[in-house]
């Protein structure tokens, strides 16, 4: 199987949104078995984000480890009376990674294109790899909208850049394809992460789009990750449930590495 990415020799990144799952000691026992079956594994960047209170936790037990921990949200401005925020700055230091605009984010808590923009400069700001995610609703892909959508959402997340920062990586994540148990397919998941490529070509250049890290997203496991990762257009992926399990996350990681990862 070609390694995700191999051509262009973009590194395979594949990150784990544990989302509001996991008790803490449930997060300590998964973040060491984690790192027991991934740490060391070549070839590819491996993040965790697990929920805010245990990020310190994942920050000390992988401590030494080649895996990552990120956040799954924070907020842009450096500190002040937000009750309940928590902001990049502050994580920095904690966390080397950041999701941006997950669409549980928008559609639960009403987050907006200018909010990605603004967490994604603060991120970056911060020294923070934003994972900004975008992806369109099952009635906007019905109505003919998916690329609208993408290109709607992922242009105003980007809008401050002046050039394509290397540590901003992308996911397509189609709305309709996340915690059926069913992912897209790889055509479709090509299709949406090679749109995310066209986008960022036309707004930053080739030599960008052919750097940048483009992610699909969607009830990936295991048995799918090999074939959507393989994608032309894509590098790896962003789980949600089945990141949960250390065996099948590690079985995804090691399909997604070149190789097997060794
Ligand atoms: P599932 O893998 O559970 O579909 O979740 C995907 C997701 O939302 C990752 O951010």
């Amino acid at each position: 199987m070609p390694a995700a990415g191999g051509v262009q020799g973009r590194r395979p990144l594949v990150g784990g949104n544990w989302k509001m799952h996991t008790t803490r000691e449930e997060a300590r026992s998964l973040v060491r078995e984690l790192r027991s079956e991934l740490d060391g594994l070549e070839g590819i960047d491996i993040v965790i984000f697990p929920p805010a209170p245990w990020l310190a936790d994942a920050h000390d037990l992988l401590a030494g480890s080649t895996l990552r921990v990120g956040a799954q949200h924070a907020h842009w401005e450096r500190s002040g009376a937000f009750t309940g925020a928590v902001s990049a700055h502050q994580l920095a230091g904690v966390v080397d990674y950041v999701l941006v605009g997950h669409s549980e984010r928008r559609q639960l808590f009403h987050e907006c294109d200018r909010a990605t923009a603004r967490l994604l400069g603060a991120a970056l700001a911060a020294g923070l790899s934003p994972l900004l995610a975008v992806g369109e609703t099952a009635a906007e892909r019905d109505r003919g909208e998916a690329e609208a959508v993408i290109e709607r959402q992922l242009l105003a997340a980007l809008d401050g850049l002046q050039r394509l920062d290397g540590r901003v990586a992308v996911a397509y994540e189609p709305v309709w394809a996340i915690g059926r148990g069913e992912s897209a397919t790889p055509s479709q998941a090509e299709e949406g992460c090679a749109t995310v490529r066209r986008i960022v070509a036309e707004r930053f250049g080739a030599d960008a789009a052919a750097r940048a890290r483009v992610l699909y997203g969607g009830s990936v496991s295991a048995a799918t990750a090999g074939e959507l990762a393989a994608l032309p257009s894509g590098d790896g992926a962003l789980v949600g449930g089945a990141s949960l399990r250390a065996a099948e996350f590690a079985g995804i990681c090691r399909e997604v590495a070149p190789s097997g990862g060794g």
